[in-house]
């Protein structure tokens, strides 16, 4: 199976990370862990943009002079923010480290070796709040659009440029032989539109005397490398670009870059050209096009949220930190809920009373209940025990209309929940499946809730105790299938949902995910533990 590498954004380090940057993390982090567990070698990467004028003005505001411990300290208070959310990332970049100053240089040269960069004049204004030359057009009334407060910087200067005009046929291109490189669909639109009609050449240094941060140009130290040239490349340093080429051929291929709609253009546009420049002089890079590899595979790009209807800014201080909601709700139920309640690619709203409902009506009423009255029920029944039943009498006992019965409902339920994690990325569509009562012809939480109400094991055990057995057997199977499906999205609550079942959880996932999704999974008459609450009672307000 092929290597799979994804990534996050590097996040700047003039703020600390909120529920907005979470929320992209949280997304590779549900596809990596999807992917590993379906046997794939995953290389999931985040880290830190650190050659930013954002990162200078924000030491200065606070008080701080040594800009390396600055940085230092920043990049270690993001990085221990995803180890505290659980976050399995392989690799951390810091864009400060030898290694990207290495690829950085490399990439450059061979980009100047095609003739893609040059020597210009550039007179214009720069936003530092985007870190982005601003076009004359969108600064029509003086400010830049983004950030009305923030005074744009009047630049007039010799830089070097990037010849991006040149490669618009070719990323034209690209996008059509590529339907999928691009996603959701409504961004692909967006994108050809800027491609075809706004892709000029852009500056890609500043003078040094100007800026006090950012790689030098190689060979010109009166220059210094443009953030976002420079931020980009770190998703080949992280792949091993100028010091593992081996690595490099082994993850570059099948890439998939996740990043919020604000920083799409760079990823679609800048990225691919930048590439595709540097490709056309360095011999590895050379490689992996004549293959088809070069360009990454996949950018996917989701919206943005408010907070209770309000945007995220630094100036309203209303970023919420996801390590202070932990407490009350547990990483999971956050996870649970920005994927549930927002269609990822599209904007939506992270809502406080939200949270708290879908906490109680899906997650405690529903799975939660669920998980406890089976286990309860089968304790009570079978003498601490799963039914002694035979596993596929139970799986093919019918459900709703009648029409499926209740092992097809399960493997179709996983079916389709795999393609919209592997694929599409959709972990919304994912989550709705197994949460909602829209599909027909799936078994999952909701009709597995509505089958005890239609078979009532409570009143069927006086009259019937083998089609009880049968009945709880089928209930408590479903439930060992969820936990596996959930395991990406909700990795603490799935491990528990194992052990709920009496099952020892670590064995269970060295059998790999094509054993456990067979039906049957559950020893008939193993022992069945006193079942752990999942998702504890919220305190009173
Ligand atoms: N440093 C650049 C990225 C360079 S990548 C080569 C940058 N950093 S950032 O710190 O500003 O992070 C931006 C990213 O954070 C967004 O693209 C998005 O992934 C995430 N989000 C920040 N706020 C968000 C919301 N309010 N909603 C959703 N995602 C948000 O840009």
């Amino acid at each position: 199976m092929q290597p799979f590498f994804i990534t996050t954004p590097i996040y700047y380090v003039n703020d600390l990370p909120s529920i907005g940057h979470s929320y992209t993390t949280f997304a590779c982090d549900t596809i990596a862990r999807f992917q590993r567990l379906h046997g794939r070698d995953v290389l999931f990467s985040t880290g830190t943009d650190e050659n930013s004028q954002k990162n200078i003005e924000a030491m200065e505001k606070s008080g701080e002079t040594d800009i390396a411990s600055y940085l230092a300290k920043m990049a270690s208070s993001w990085k221990q923010t995803w180890l505290d959310l659980h976050i399995t990332f392989d690799d951390f970049i810091r864009t400060t480290e030898d290694r990207h100053l290495k690829a950085v240089e490399r990439f450059w040269n061979a980009s100047k070796e095609s003739g893609d960069i040059y020597l210009g004049t550039y007179e214009g204004s720069y936003c530092v709040g985007c870190e982005r030359y601003v076009t004359e057009t969108e600064a029509e009334s003086g400010v830049c659009p983004f950030h009305p407060n923030r005074p744009l910087s009047k630049i007039s200067e010799s830089n070097y440029f990037f010849r991006l005009s040149s490669y618009r046929d070719e990323l034209l291109k690209y996008y059509e032989d590529h339907p999928d490189f691009i996603q959701p669909e409504s961004r692909k639109n967006e994108i050809i539109r800027y491609v075809s009609d706004h892709l000029d050449d852009i500056s890609v240094s500043r003078s040094a005397d100007k800026l006090s941060c950012g790689i030098p140009v190689p060979g010109d130290e009166t220059q210094r490398i443009y953030v976002w040239f420079d931020a980009l490349i770190n998703y080949m340093t992280v792949a091993g670009f100028g010091t593992d080429d081996e690595r490099v051929k082994k993850y570059w291929p099948n890439t998939t870059h996740v990043v919020g709609k604000d920083i799409i253009k760079f990823h679609c546009a800048l990225w691919p050209a930048m590439i595709l420049s540097a490709s056309k002089s360095d011999p590895l890079l050379k490689e992996l096009r004549e293959r088809g590899h070069v360009l990454p595979k996949k950018v996917f790009a989701h919206g943005f949220f408010t907070i209770d209807g309000v945007k995220i800014s630094k100036s309203l201080g209303n970023a919420i930190d996801p390590r202070k909601l932990e407490p009350v709700y547990g990483i999971d139920a956050i996870r649970y809920f920005v994927f549930r309640e927002i269609t990822f690619g599209e904007d939506g709203d992270f809502s406080m009373n939200r949270l708290q409902e879908r906490y109680v009506s899906d997650l405690s009423n529903t799975l939660g209940n669920l998980v406890h009255r089976t286990v309860s029920m089968s304790r009570k029944y079978f003498d601490g025990k799963v039914p002694d039943v035979k596993p596929n009498e139970a799986g093919n006992l019918l459900f709703g209309e009648k029409t499926f019965s209740i092992s097809q409902g399960i493997d179709s339920l996983e079916k389709q929940v795999y393609s919209n994690l592997d694929e599409q990325l959709r972990i919304d569509t994912a989550l709705s499946l197994v949460f909602s009562d829209e599909y027909i012809g799936t078994f999952n939480l909701i009709r597995a809730n509505g089958y005890i109400e239609e078979t009532k094991p409570f009143k069927l055990i006086k009259e019937n105790p083998e089609e009880t057995g049968r009945v709880l057997y089928a209930l408590l199977e479903s439930l060992r299938h969820y936990a596996w499906l959930l395991l990406p999205i909700m990795p603490s609550v799935a491990k528990k949902m194992i052990e709920n079942l009496g099952q020892d959880f670590d064995l269970e996932l060295k059998k790999g995910i094509k054993t456990l999704q067979l039906w049957g999974g559950l020893q008939p008459g193993a022992v069945l533990p006193e079942p752990e609450i999942l998702f504890a009672r919220l305190p009173e307000e």
